[in-house]
């Protein structure tokens, strides 16, 4: 069985050059997908590797190879440059074209809620980040952030570590990781989150006072079409209550990073002129999804060679587990852009539940959606007024829609009614098209 490598650094980068010659000097057989030269569509985030086709997506692109490697895999390692916490935008891609693995049921562990296995047994996971600062907060976010991911794609056991591409040390620190990752009887803890945690990235920093703004550009994150994301409703929603205040707002889709050109500059520009930032996005894989990463790199290189831009990030994220607490590393991912950029946190909402929405505006549901509704008409009035995000509002969001038992029994029958209306019958969702070769 082969290791699995996904390098989500740039092409020929010394760390991967390094981990393949470690792998090839220890007889160890692997496979290498060096992601930035590779052929990858964005995930549409349509489930339709759920309900239309299980197991697989239905793009016909490198992702299928990619999941039938990993389904063989002694080992897969996720290699990247810590990314503001996160991954590179290339190893993003690519981790967001993986659910198929994992069954569309929901279920509760260690209480929380996640989804069924598909496959019987799963392979151990390395999460190797790479960067100077082993020891500050964008480091512990990726351990988090890797953990999550551990869970979510059900590794038989995981390792993290940061890397340092300049040490000296460097073939070393790789071997160490390799090492732990391949023995049979090591692996990190999966974390659990701080009954807090939610709390403290959500809250903004305590300064400064900003005059109001005049004009806020909204990024909708979701890889779903115009007026069909949960993204998008929640985005107007606060939209609304920000003009209300006299803001002008507009708002900006992801799709305008699929490819470079001039929707991304104009959207780019747009972003850069604005006075207040607002990131609305789903929650891919535990963190942002690719687009919202690659349209952030890019900002963030305008914003380090031209210096200026909005003066408060503000960050909305749906996820579509009922807990709102599994938004966290995401939203810690954006405060830690914000940090390195100079952009001053205003704060972070966090929902749960939010295929509930569905892209339907949250006012035609006045009952189920008042405290979203709420808590975005709290938000835009201080935001618009110049001022960060209240925590009552942060509270108020983060409240399950509808409780968790309940959620995840209803959602079982969304999936089956999907299937169905794909003419699948229910046993089909159950579907292991990519089988193990050991
Ligand atoms: C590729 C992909 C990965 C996802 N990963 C997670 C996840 O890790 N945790 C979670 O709670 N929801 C996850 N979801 C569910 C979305 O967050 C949820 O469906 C959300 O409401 C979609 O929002 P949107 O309509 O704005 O795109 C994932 C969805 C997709 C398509």
């Amino acid at each position: 069985m082969d290791i699995v490598i996904l390098d989500g650094c740039a092409a020929n980068h010394p760390v991967s050059q390094q981990l393949l010659k470690l792998a090839a000097g220890r007889g160890l057989a692997f496979r290498h997908f060096a992601l930035a030269g590779i052929n990858l569509a964005p995930c549409t985030g349509d489930f339709d590797c759920w309900t239309r086709t299980p197991g697989i997506c239905r793009t016909r692109d490198a992702a299928q190879d990619i999941v039938s490697a990993m389904r063989d895999a002694a080992l897969v390692v996720f290699l990247s440059p810590v990314v503001f916490g996160g991954y590179s935008a290339d190893l993003k891609k690519a981790v967001d074209r993986l659910i198929g693995l994992v069954h569309p049921f929901f279920t509760k562990r260690d209480g929380l809620t996640r989804h069924r296995p598909r496959y019987q047994d799963y392979p151990p996971m390395l999460f190797l980040g790479l960067s100077e600062r082993s020891d500050d907060a964008t480091a512990t976010t990726f351990r988090e952030y890797a953990g999550g991911n551990a869970i979510n794609l059900l590794a038989s056991r995981y390792v993290c570590r940061i890397v340092s591409p300049q040490a000296d040390d460097l073939p070393a620190q790789l071997a160490a990781a390799l090492d732990s990752a391949l023995a049979n009887d090591t692996g990190d803890a999966f974390p659990t989150p701080a009954s807090d945690a939610l709390a403290a990235v959500c809250r903004p920093d305590p300064g400064p006072v900003l005059s109001a703004p005049a004009t806020a550009a909204i990024f909708i994150g979701s890889a779903r079409p115009k007026g069909g994301s949960t993204s998008e409703a929640l985005a107007r929603g606060l939209a609304a209550a920000l003009e209300a205040q006299g803001t002008r707002c507009t708002l900006l889709h992801a799709a305008a990073f699929i490819k470079p050109g001039a929707a991304a500059e104009r959207a780019l520009a747009t972003m850069l002129a604005a006075d207040l930032l607002v990131v609305s996005a789903p929650l891919y894989v535990d963190g942002l999804p690719y687009l919202t990463i690659r349209a952030l790199e890019r900002l963030g290189r305008q914003l380090g060679a031209q210096g200026g831009g909005p003066g408060r990030l503000v960050g909305i994220l749906n996820c579509g587990y009922p807990e709102a607490v599994h938004n966290r590393s995401a939203l810690r991912q954006l405060r830690h852009f914000a940090e390195q950029h100079g952009v001053a946190w205003g704060g972070g909402l966090a929902l749960g539940g939010g295929e509930i929405i569905q892209g339907r505006p949250i006012d035609d549901h006045p009952l189920l959606l008042r405290r979203p509704i709420s808590a975005l008409q709290q938000a835009g009035a201080a935001l618009g007024s110049g001022l960060p995000v209240p925590e009552a509002a942060i509270a108020l969001i983060a409240r399950p829609l509808v409780p968790a038992g309940l959620f995840r029994r209803l959602a079982g029958i969304r999936w089956i009614r999907d299937a169905r209306a794909n003419d699948l019958p229910r046993a089909a969702l159950d579907q292991q098209p990519h089988t193990r070769n050991t």
